[in-house]
């Protein structure tokens, strides 16, 4: 079994279509010369380097628990921008060792830890006043590409060999007015919170296997062995196309949702 189902290759495949949320999200952070920031599931770094440039930040820090995504992080390096193996649900450190931040970003990434209430209630806690919380997460779990996974790994022989290991679902995303009502509770009354549709036009629908690939099937590449992982991609792609069809190119319409907020 891999240490981690992560591989940066696989990811950067869609590279573009990948940023362009990431972009929409930096759009919506006000520069803060000088700033403290951290970046949450950082992946490869690249982007953290774009938002500490963004924010004319003085010191950025990014975070993310796989050694794979992090790898080759050291290439992206500038001054005043630092990365570390970390996961997100530690942060920030109980003893308050992390210190306080102007802007806590997570692009892609909250998705991936569970309690979303909770997760925010505690970056939160590390925000200075008038700091800037930002994040984007997927909101796409009722396409076929995320529901077929779903399925797949209710069925037998991969339920069995999932069961034990934890669910590798990502995490209950909330619905855009949900985290505008959680981010109101919680101070932010300067807020801006959307869903956004990416349309993406890949190929044909076998490139949709591709992306999930790179994204949403890393914890069952985690969970099963090598055998069994590509039965399921396999299981997975039929599927799929039997619900999409081969279509060439196709169009995937991928929703999200972003959110920027300020602390009075
Ligand atoms: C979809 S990628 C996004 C990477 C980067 N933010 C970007 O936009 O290119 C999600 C990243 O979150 C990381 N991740 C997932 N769960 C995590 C956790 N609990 N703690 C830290 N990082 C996590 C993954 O390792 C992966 O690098």
């Amino acid at each position: 079994m891999p240490a981690d189902g992560w591989d940066p290759a696989q990811y950067d495949r869609f590279r573009q279509e990948r940023q362009q949320p990431f972009v929409d999200l930096l759009a919506l952070l006000h520069p803060a010369p000088g700033c403290r920031a951290i970046d949450l599931g950082c992946g490869t770094g690249e982007l953290t380097v774009a938002l500490h440039k963004h924010l004319l930040a003085g010191e950025t820090i990014g975070i993310d628990r796989s050694a794979a995504m992090l790898d080759d992080s050291d290439r992206w390096a500038v001054e005043g921008v630092w990365f570390g193996q970390r996961d997100i649900v530690s942060f920030p450190d109980p003893d308050g060792s992390d210190g306080h931040f102007d802007v806590i970003a997570a692009n892609a990434s909250l998705q991936w830890v569970h309690d979303h209430h909770r997760v925010l209630d505690a970056l939160t806690t590390a925000l200075r006043p008038h700091g800037q919380l930002a994040f984007q997460v997927p909101a796409n779990f009722d396409h076929p590409s995320h529901a077929v996974a779903t399925d797949v790994a209710a069925e037998a022989p991969f339920a069995g060999a999932l069961a034990d290991a934890g669910d590798p679902r990502p995490a209950a995303v909330l619905a855009p007015e949900e985290y505008a009502i959680a981010l109101y509770g919680m101070g932010y009354t300067d807020q801006v919170v959307r869903l956004q549709v990416y349309g993406h036009l890949l190929a044909s629908t076998e490139d949709v296997v591709e992306w999930v690939k790179g994204t949403l099937l890393t914890p069952y590449r985690e969970r099963l062995d090598p055998a069994s992982y590509e039965a399921f991609v396999e299981r997975y792609r039929s599927r799929l196309l039997g619900i999409l069809g081969d279509q060439r190119p196709y169009f995937y319409p991928f929703k999200r949702i972003l959110c920027w907020a300020r602390r009075p």
